[in-house]
């Protein structure tokens, strides 16, 4: 077999063998196929699609590319979350707390930026110190001992998507429903999930514009984790604009902590809350989603899903100095507050477009291992539906290049629509 010849059948739109993608897979993995033709077959795939036994085959064969952890001896159930990505989606680092604190524990391996969507593992390391590459034995000790882990694939955990991941943030190749449902089941199923909620985004600033899309996602997803027997249960949460207010790396971890204090955005702090009471309930904490909403709001209140934050950073190497105070971490030079040119009510507040912006500030990568720029990015002062005057804060750009300033500027301004009638605001979750 020839990779080249795999990429040619996927050009001409032609159904994959199960053999052609092992071999495909296993190739990159070894690092037999090189990046340039991996991202030619992600390129025709994102073209062509794949059908649902072409897309199971590709998850099976990423998440065997490495290890499969086996908890049950560390764990009742594994429970996961994951979200298809979003812009200030901060979510896991304030819902793992919670679920945790609640008696669940979770052991969570997650991503990096991809494309205009942020990504958690970036934003925890806006902590000094704190470690996202832990090894597979760190990883079950600290679910042991701690019942908490939010960590990266340098485990060797579905290598093939941590691979096939970096590639597709910097080839253009991230929106693509068989390319996202591997990439998420293969880490899932790679970290021996047996329950996961799926948060997929649809919107402006999600890689499912549509509520179709966002369903045949959430369905391939589903199929594809009874078949490995795990229970999946799919939200579809709005991704039109960004979920709470801080869009960049550490503004979103101090947004997260805010939120663990009951300061947070209220569609965030709402957000966290249902996504909890999800997981209590699949966690088998909680008999309903309301006795689930109902621990988890405790569990903030009572500051047990902060102190769970804390454990979480402190076992990872963190410093926890900074989560104890958010003054700590370093400010961007430049901070501008960019007030509303016009009065009127919200239409539009672009999430895609407030996530590129970010990326071009430094939040992001332009190119495969890019540093980034914790400290860069943007507050979103207003929502949806909300009546603005002339002169009131829109938004503030937080960068560290006058140059970037001055280019995102007009950007983030289009970003917002305006209407002289009344908008609704926008739904949190659609279904
Ligand atoms: N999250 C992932 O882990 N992979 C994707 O492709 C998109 C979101």
């Amino acid at each position: 077999m020839r990779a080249v010849d795999i990429i040619i059948k996927k050009r001409e739109k032609h159904e994959l063998t199960g053999e052609e993608i092992k071999f495909f897979v296993d190739g990159f993995t070894r690092g037999e196929i090189p990046d340039y033709q991996v991202s030619a077959w992600a390129m025709a795939v994102l073209l062509n699609g794949m059908t649902p036994r072409e897309t199971t085959d590709l998850t099976l064969a990423m998440a065997h590319s490495g290890e499969i952890l086996d908890l049950s001896g560390v764990v009742k159930i594994v429970m996961d979350k994951h979200s298809s990505g979003g812009v200030g989606d901060k979510t896991t680092l304030v819902v793992l707390p919670i679920v945790v604190a609640c008696g669940v524990p979770v052991g969570k391996m997650s991503g990096r930026g991809l494309g205009f969507s942020g990504g958690t593992l970036d934003k925890m390391e806006s902590i000094p110190g704190y470690r996202v590459n832990l090894t597979t034995d760190e990883f079950k000790k600290q679910l042991r001992n701690d019942g908490i882990v939010l960590t990266g694939q340098s485990l060797d955990l579905a290598p093939a998507d941590g691979k096939l991941y970096a590639l597709r943030d910097v080839t253009g190749t991230v929106q693509s429903i068989p390319l996202i449902a591997s990439s998420i089941m293969s880490k899932k199923i790679a970290a021996g999930a047996q329950a996961i909620v799926l948060d997929v985004k649809v919107g402006l600033g999600a890689f499912m514009e549509t509520l179709d899309e966002a369903r045949t996602l959430a369905n391939l997803m589903t199929d594809i984790g009874r078949l490995v027997g795990c229970e999946v249960v799919t939200l579809l949460s709005d991704m039109n604009q960004p979920l709470g207010d801080a869009v960049g790396n550490s503004l979103e971890v101090i947004e997260a902590i805010n939120t663990l204090h009951s300061r947070g955005p209220a569609d965030f702090h709402e957000h966290c809350l249902h996504v909890s009471a999800h997981m209590l309930v699949l966690g088998q904490r909680a008999p309903d989603l309301e006795s689930g909403r109902r621990l988890a709001e405790a569990a903030i209140a009572s500051g047990a899903a902060f102190e769970k934050f804390r454990v979480l950073v402190r076992a990872q190497g963190g410093d926890v100095s900074f989560v104890d105070d958010p003054g700590k971490f370093p400010k961007a030079k430049l901070v501008e507050v960019v007030k509303a040119d016009r009065s009127g009510t919200l239409s539009r507040v672009h999430a895609r477009m407030i996530g590129e912006a970010a990326a071009a500030l430094g939040a992001g990568r332009a190119r495969k291992g890019d540093p980034v720029d914790h400290a860069v990015g943007v507050i979103i002062h207003r929502k949806v539906g909300e009546r603005v005057e002339k002169g009131e804060p829109l938004f503030t750009i937080y960068a560290n290049d006058a140059t970037k300033q001055a280019q995102v500027r007009e950007g983030l301004r289009e970003a917002f629509g305006w209407s002289d009638t009344p908008v609704a605001s926008l739904p949190l979750f659609y279904e």
